[in-house]
């Protein structure tokens, strides 16, 4: 007898790994195993209430203190999403999207509805802010996936933050935290995931086979989706012989983002308790 999950952990971490008995065969986590990032679509509109539906599920997500500090824009106007996509050519589906939400963080909100308002541009208002906005975003994803749509969050807006703070007429302690193209999808791939022995840890934290593992990783990984042939910046780093997704992000990560998100926060309200 197959057991359940077996083609969906293979799907997401490339082997078959053991869950150490039995489980109940759950057809949304299948389907959460199975999730991906879709950044194509097709022409199909989103219905109206069905987008409703999928915000109500995404502001359902829970929320530190029950502070509530998330908000999101939906941006229905063709030029401000022209100006947003202008911002980001080589990611042609923010403006290509049915869709187009932007989570935000709301450390202003908690300071309105007060007589006695708290100072809340602080480290703790604008990490708590962050979390909320992405623990929504994650929610709409996954409502938004259970109904049959796909979606791409786009962080790189926070590249641009002055721009896209102009854009959307963000008030002082109101910032992005990630767009959110949603459709119909039309194609994706699983992305493979460093396995749960690297990221699970028991009791303490342990990265003593993390270069062992991500080797395997690697390996796994290349075997069913090489990037042999995209290596990022050769004429930098040179070509590699194996070239696996460890060799691919240490790369990426040489090109700092968001340079400019720091300041634009100092400006902008935060002082993060200075
Ligand atoms: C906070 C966040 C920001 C992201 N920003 C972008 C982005 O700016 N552009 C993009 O194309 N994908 C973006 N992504 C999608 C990731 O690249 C994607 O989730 C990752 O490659 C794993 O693929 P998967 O979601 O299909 O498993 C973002 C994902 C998250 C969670």
């Amino acid at each position: 007898m197959t057991k359940p999950y077996s083609d969906e952990l293979t799907a997401r971490f490339g082997y078959d790994f053991d869950l150490g008995g039995e489980v109940e065969d759950n057809p949304w986590i299948r389907q959460v195993l199975l999730r991906r990032t879709h950044r194509r679509y097709d022409s199909r509109p989103v219905p109206e209430p069905l987008l409703r539906l999928i915000l109500a599920a995404a502001f359902s997500a829970s929320s530190k203190s029950d502070f509530q500090q998330a908000s999101a824009i939906r941006v229905e106007n063709r030029g401000q999403r022209d100006r947003l996509a202008a911002l980001i050519p080589d990611m042609p589906w923010i403006g290509n999207a049915p869709v187009f939400l932007v989570f935000l963080g709301d450390a202003r909100r908690l300071e309105r509805i007060s007589k006695h308002p708290a100072a809340n541009g602080t480290m703790e208002g604008f990490f708590n802010a962050t979390v909320d906005a992405a623990l929504a975003l994650q929610t709409c994803i996954l409502a938004a996936e259970t109904l049959g749509l796909g979606t791409c969050p786009i962080s790189v807006l926070r590249n641009h933050a002055q721009a896209v703070g102009e854009i959307l007429a963000l008030p002082d302690k109101v910032f992005p935290v990630a767009g959110l193209c949603l459709g119909y999808p039309a194609q994706a791939f699983i992305s493979m995931r460093l396995p749960p022995e690297i990221t699970v840890h028991r009791d303490r934290y342990d990265d003593s086979g993390l270069a062992q593992a991500v080797d395997g990783y690697d390996r796994r990984r290349d075997a069913r989706h090489s990037l042999k042939n995209r290596q990022k910046s050769p004429e930098v780093f040179g070509t590699a012989a194996f070239y696996g997704w460890s060799e691919d992000k240490a790369r990426q990560a040489m090109t700092p983002e968001g340079a400019g998100f720091a300041e634009w926060l100092r400006t902008h309200g935060f002082d993060f308790g200075k």
